[in-house]
């Protein structure tokens, strides 16, 4: 890879600032100073740049709790996407595991890593999706059934069975609260299988997606690298 790359990928600056920043003072490569911008570094050697070793990290990955208000997308021409929440020098190539809506909070992932995405998102693999939901209306054992035995929604969609665990009910308020697990990932999926049964979503908060659950300690907006046991345990 070339140095000026290399060090923009690592958020050292951009290109054109390295290139001039490279030719002016150098960088140590495994010991050597090299001075060429388009010198072909490989990703295991030893930099140091202003000082500092410069380690080359091809994937990174973050948990975000994603805020209400907030679109799932990498870039946005008009408003600010969850990848602008990533406050870090920044890698062009990052991008959100999966969409939340914009009005869902909760837990999602964000990387530059195309094949964990693949793996966590492909229809094949079934990743569990746990989230927790305050719905309108009354929720009752025949609904835990329903979703147990696959809802057909509205439009005939036929959904995969799913997991219903009531939480609580409110004669008061009209309100249920209620833990849903599903196993597939279609476009509003949770409000679409709530509304097949006659209730309305009224809050969304995605709680773990495979074996990654969102950390307590992030309030909406904050995020945090994954550690080291959240990335074993994604086969990272
Ligand atoms: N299901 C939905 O309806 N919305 C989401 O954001 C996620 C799952």
């Amino acid at each position: 890879m070339r140095l000026d790359k290399y060090l923009s990928d690592m958020g050292a600056g951009t290109r054109s600032e390295l290139k001039k920043e490279i030719r002016k003072s150098g960088v140590s490569i495994d010991g050597k100073i090299i001075k060429d911008p388009g010198f072909s570094v490989d990703t295991s050697s030893h930099v140091v740049f202003r000082g500092s070793v410069i380690a080359y990290e091809e994937f990174v990955y973050y948990m975000l709790n994603k805020p209400e208000g907030i679109i799932s997308a990498s870039e946005d021409d008009r408003e600010p996407t969850v990848v602008d929440l990533i406050d870090e020098p920044k890698r062009k190539d990052l991008f959100p595991v999966g969409r939340l809506d914009r009005d869902t909070e909760g837990l999602l992932l964000i990387t530059n890593d195309g094949a964990l995405s693949h793996r966590l998102l492909s229809p094949k693999h079934h990743v569990d999706k746990v989230y927790y939901a305050r719905v309108s209306g009354l929720l009752t054992d025949s609904d835990i059934e329903l979703f147990r035995d696959g809802l057909v929604l509205t439009d005939g969609l036929e959904c995969l069975p799913a997991d219903l665990k009531i939480l609580s009910v409110s004669g008061d308020e009209y309100t249920s609260e209620a833990e849903i697990t599903v196993r597939e990932g279609k476009f509003h999926q949770v409000k679409r299988m709530f509304s097949s049964i006659g209730a309305e979503v009224i809050y969304l908060k995605r709680l773990s997606m495979g074996p990654l659950t969102l950390d307590p300690g992030l309030a909406p907006g904050e995020y945090r690298r994954l550690t080291p046991e959240e990335m074993l345990s994604l086969d990272i």
